[in-house]
């Protein structure tokens, strides 16, 4: 199976460990295992008699519960864990799309969502979001998109990379035009629990019979080293899905599955940790960009947003010119098909995002 390189992933690869300020990460500051003993209230010894078996192979009921609490009227049976938010994408895919089959995917987005359909064969029909729009997405030109049979309507939310967020009446459209055309919506919500000053807004899962949620630990819950994620969705989802997995998984790791039960059982003090460390350091970016000719549309959920800019310059050299020049790493919107923007990540610890910024003031001109 031939696939498109992961522009993000190679782009992280390649400079993320050799940057002085890392201003291109997603998640929010990682935890130590100290800090999440800390908050869950566990003590870091009792990790010691865990028996290294493959553990329950769909994920044990304690983590599949403490899953299906974060949704609404959930049960263990409704959730199958995954490798991370990425497996759990991965395995979706691989269970619904055929050769032929139509996607629509609301761009820019985690490139999985566009590259993994298109390599088992769908035709994938991108609709993109417009900064003029606060980059949320046009459902008139969505219901235009889509047509009877799609097999797919896939959308990250809250988004990667613009941190847009689409609420309920949104979603809402979105399940109406889904339904008309007997698609199922697949959403990443790995970014639900990131939202500032806004509520959270209810899970495709929760609003749709073939909607579909995946999520994991790493960005909201600041636990990208517990490699874990779920898919939550109807029965004959799972099931397909399941058919996959046991090639693929068969069970997640026994500590990960350990330390995200005890994650998910404090999420709420994990979330507000790190809404004050992105809405710290939006406020700092905020007053940079008083001084900084760029534009920002500040995102009312997630980890990340795009600085765009007026210059002619191609969003990758500048980039490199920039890590040159300052040591600060931003991640070029070319990578996400948004040639003219920076992706910028905000979940960095106060002082080293403050550093960060410093570093480039002025740097853009003024
Ligand atoms: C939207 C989105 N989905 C999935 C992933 C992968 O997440 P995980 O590390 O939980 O596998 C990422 C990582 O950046 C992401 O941004």
């Amino acid at each position: 199976m031939k696939i498109e390189p992961f522009g993000v992933e190679q782009w992280m690869n390649a400079w993320e460990t050799r940057c002085a300020h890392n201003l291109a990460e997603t998640c929010v500051e990682s935890l130590t295992l100290s800090e999440l003993a800390g908050m869950a209230g566990f003590d870091l010894s009792e990790l010691a008699g865990l028996k290294m078996t493959y553990g329950a192979i769909r994920g044990s009921e304690g983590l599949r519960t403490a899953v299906a609490d974060l949704y609404t009227g959930k049960g263990p049976e409704d959730v199958l864990i995954c490798h991370g938010t990425i497996g759990a994408n991965h395995m979706v895919y691989q269970a619904l799309i055929e050769p032929g089959d139509h996607v629509v995917s609301i761009c820019p987005t985690y490139q999985q969502h566009v590259s993994i359909p298109r390599s088992l064969g769908a035709e994938v029909t991108e609709l993109w979001l417009r900064e003029a729009d606060g980059w949320l997405p046009d459902l008139d030109a969505l219901e235009g998109l889509v047509r009877d049979g799609t097999k797919v309507i896939s959308l990250t939310n809250p988004n990667n990379p613009t941190g847009a967020l689409i609420e309920a009446e949104g979603l809402a459209r979105i399940v109406r035009i889904a339904r008309g055309a007997g698609a199922w919506v697949l959403c990443d919500e790995v970014y639900r629990g990131t939202e500032r000053g806004v509520g959270r807004p209810p899970s495709i899962c929760d609003l749709y019979e073939k909607g579909i949620s995946t999520a994991g630990m790493s960005k909201a819950f600041s636990l990208a080293g517990v490699r874990l994620g779920w898919i939550v969705g109807p029965a004959e989802l799972l099931e397909a899905c399941e058919l996959h997995r046991d090639y693929t998984t068969i069970s997640v790791g026994m500590v990960d599955d350990w330390l995200a039960t005890r994650a998910l059982g404090v999420k709420e003090t994990i979330w507000a940790r790190g809404r004050g460390i992105t809405t710290a350091n939006l406020a700092a970016l905020e007053d940079w960009l008083s001084r900084n000719p760029l534009r920002f549309v500040p995102p009312s959920a997630g980890t990340v947003g795009l600085l765009s800019y007026e210059r002619d310059d191609p969003s990758y050299a500048l980039c490199e010119r920039l890590l040159s020049d300052t040591g600060v790493l931003l991640t070029p919107g070319a990578v996400l098909g948004m040639e003219g923007t920076l992706r910028i990540g905000f979940g960095n610890p106060v002082a080293e995002f403050a550093a960060g910024l410093r570093a480039m003031d002025g740097w853009f001109g003024s």
